[in-house]
């Protein structure tokens, strides 16, 4: 029976297993922080993967790549340093498939992601917290030089083609499906795979008519996510001729940005997101008109312990700014 007004897409189609439903996902228009009619920003909502982030596309291709080259079988166990969401990807795709994980992060994450990897029966080795996501590569880097290296895989999603290939092939053909025009398109930058693997994508397609923007946090400001390129590691698979501006966002404005998805949106996206936005914004108002999109990288839920959220402004303006949310 058709049903008046009801789009024929809102199901989100059929697929063998949830590993298979990965990706597909909606892009959304921001109507209310947009600043002006005549651009349109538009959130793509990698949040409404299966376990909330857009890590979920990143380590299905990580994984899918390494069993089509034979570098895994049955029972090996992964081993992959991450701030959190590859980790919890991850822990959610191998209980599918068979492989146990061991994940490196660093001590100070929320405690919500420790429990979902617990969940998916993930093992967690904790790397300094003072060194961020650096710690974790370092120390993931020295398991797989010592002893019990030859035990591990390590897909190392920092120098991994797969992961933004998972980008070129997936999200970037989605917003190729839905939009015409894209004037930019602007991202975090954690390992740089959705701002490589979209933005070779749409170059390919709209050649310098579309500008590729990366949203880094300051030097010293972590936004849990993200890196600036200034602390030192820039993950090889980054090639950065490819961007066209970054733009530096501080840990309040990030959270700030975060608050007004969730009230002026309903977006309940990570504080990364805010992050993105707000570049996203800053890019619209200088632009005449056109299409700018963005990617909401994950779900606010692991963040809720933060307090983020709910907390008085006038604390937010106080807050630590070294605090790792
Ligand atoms: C919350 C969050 N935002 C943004 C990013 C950045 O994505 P990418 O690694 O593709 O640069 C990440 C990656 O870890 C993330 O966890």
């Amino acid at each position: 029976m058709a049903l008046d007004g009801l789009r024929n897409k809102p199901t989100g189609g059929r697929y063998a297993d949830v590993v298979e439903s990965i990706g597909n996902t909606p892009l959304v228009e921001l109507q209310r922080l947009s600043p002006k009619p005549s651009v349109r920003i538009w959130a793509k909502l990698e949040s409404r993967n299966p376990t909330g982030s857009v890590k979920d596309r990143v380590a299905r291709a990580l994984i899918e790549d390494a069993e089509e080259k034979g570098a895994i079988g049955e029972g090996q166990t992964i081993l992959e340093p991450t701030s959190g969401n590859t980790g919890i990807s991850l822990a959610m795709i191998c209980a599918r498939k068979g492989y146990p994980l061991k994940v490196v992060m660093p001590e100070n994450v929320t405690p919500e992601r420790t429990r979902l990897l617990e969940m998916f029966g993930a093992q967690i080795v904790y790397s300094e917290g003072s060194k961020g996501s650096n710690g974790a590569v370092e120390l993931a880097l020295q398991m797989s030089a010592g002893p019990d290296g030859s035990s591990y895989y390590m897909p190392y999603q920092y120098g991994n083609e797969a992961n933004p290939n998972a980008h070129y092939n997936g999200t970037a053909l989605e917003i190729l499906e839905e939009l015409d025009e894209v004037s930019a398109f602007v991202a975090g930058l954690g390992t740089g795979g959705t701002l490589m693997g979209n933005g070779r994508r749409l170059k390919e397609t709209f050649g310098d008519g579309v500008k590729i923007v990366a949203a880094e946090p300051m030097q010293g400001e972590p936004v849990q996510g993200l890196r600036s390129l200034d602390d030192g590691f820039i993950p090889p698979i980054i090639d950065l001729s490819l961007l066209d501006r970054k733009i530096f966002v501080t840990n309040r404005d990030a959270i700030l940005w975060t608050r007004k998805l969730l009230h002026e949106e309903g977006i309940f996206a990570g504080v990364s997101s805010g992050a993105i936005a707000r570049v996203a914004v800053r890019i619209a108002s200088e632009l005449d008109e056109g299409n700018v999109v963005f990617v909401v990288a994950d779900d606010g839920w692991k963040y809720l312990s933060s307090g983020i959220y709910t907390r008085p402004l006038e604390e937010i303006e106080d807050l630590d700014a070294t605090v790792w949310w």
